[in-house]
């Protein structure tokens, strides 16, 4: 990880409003991959909506729950990306959740910069991603803490201000784990396999849940930035919370970029690499990247939820035969992700070398 300059910092500090020069030479992308005014503006396509109460199986509501079933599947083959509501978690909690995040990001450089990774684990404030000096950067800043095993979470990264930000992660971590397993039982059942646990069980006793808090802050030149480069999931599944107000995600489908409508209270859930492989390629880690705006900023928070990292993985027995013949090689976990942290963000391409 090579420290870089907080977005935030230098928004506060160096940036000119409307100045063709606001934007320093390193956030600004090659023109292929600046955010056009004309993808930003074109949204007559959505990722779909699941409504979580729908499937829950109650008697006299079996066709309902095979339709909204059915549109999941959709959703998991044709998007790989999926907004749920319903889904229990409540919405006290977004909000608190939400509050602590900004608090954080809204303290002083030095209260942050208590967070800031040490000797090389990949967690802490700052950007994580920067491998080497001539990247482009993102115009972003996050705060990533593993909260799931025990064995990877340190405490000592931790904010300690606001108060109640430990509490308030220790609390919110369970629900999305929760929501997180009832998802993996979903796609076991859509995908017929043995029972509802197969993914659960392949994930492991341990699985790991990995938190990413995004600030984006306004920029200047929006046109000629990204707020997170485009790259897939390498995980399980992703439990997004996005900010109500501000859009900012996008998700390539036919190689456009559609952005994600907030819907207040929604999850964005997706497909990440392990599922791809378990699923031998039926359900597809999707790119996707974030864009910044002139007015304000945006504020995201990741959940993602993974195997342990000593699991096996590999394509589910059941989803290979002799038409579909199996896509990737059986790997460890552990190896998947030192593969994956030593590469920069950059689009989907990771897992090739592990077909
Ligand atoms: C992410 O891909 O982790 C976050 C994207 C976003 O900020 O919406
Ligand atoms: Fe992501």
């Amino acid at each position: 990880v090579i420290p870089v300059e907080s977005a935030q910092e230098l928004v506060k500090n160096h940036v000119h409003p409307n100045a063709a020069e606001a934007v320093p030479r390193r956030y600004i992308r090659p023109q292929e991959e600046r955010p056009t005014v004309s993808l930003l503006a074109s949204s007559e396509f959505s990722i779909p909506v699941i409504d979580m109460k729908k499937l829950i199986i109650l008697q006299g509501q079996e066709d309902q729950r095979k339709q909204e079933m059915e549109r999941l599947s959709d959703a998991c083959q044709e998007w790989g990306f999926f907004q749920i509501v319903n889904h229990g978690i409540p919405h006290s909690l977004i909000d608190e959740i939400k509050a602590v995040a900004k608090n954080f990001f809204n303290l002083p450089l030095e209260e942050k910069q208590k967070s800031a990774p040490q000797g090389g684990d990949p967690q802490g404030y700052g950007q994580l991603f920067v491998t080497s000096e001539d990247q482009t950067l993102d115009w972003g800043d996050l705060l990533a803490l593993s909260l799931k095993p025990n064995q990877i979470k340190n405490l000592a990264l931790w904010p300690t201000v606001p108060t109640n930000f430990r509490d308030t992660v220790e609390r919110y971590a369970l629900e999305v784990e929760r929501v997180a397993q009832e998802v993996l039982s979903l796609f076991a059942e859509n995908l017929h396999l043995e029972d509802a646990d197969s993914f659960k069980n392949v994930f492991g006793s341990e699985p790991m849940n990995l938190m990413r808090m995004n600030f984006y802050p306004a920029c200047p030149r929006p046109d000629l930035v990204l707020g997170l480069s485009p790259h897939a999931d390498g995980g399980g599944v992703t439990l997004l919370l996005q900010d109500d107000e501000t859009v900012g995600l996008h998700v390539r489908k036919n190689n456009q970029w559609i952005p994600v409508e907030p819907i207040p209270y929604a999850f964005v859930i997706n497909i990440g690499d392990l599922m791809e492989v378990m699923t031998n390629g039926k359900y597809r880690s999707i790119e996707h990247r974030a864009v910044t705006n002139k007015e304000r900023a945006r504020l995201s928070i990741a959940n993602f939820y993974n195997a342990s990292v000593d699991a096996e993985v590999a394509p589910s027995a059941k989803l290979v035969d002799e038409h579909h013949p199996c896509l990737y090689r059986q790997f460890i976990h552990k190896d998947y992700i030192l593969y994956h942290l030593s590469k920069p963000l950059k689009g989907k391409r990771h897992l090739a070398e592990f077909a």
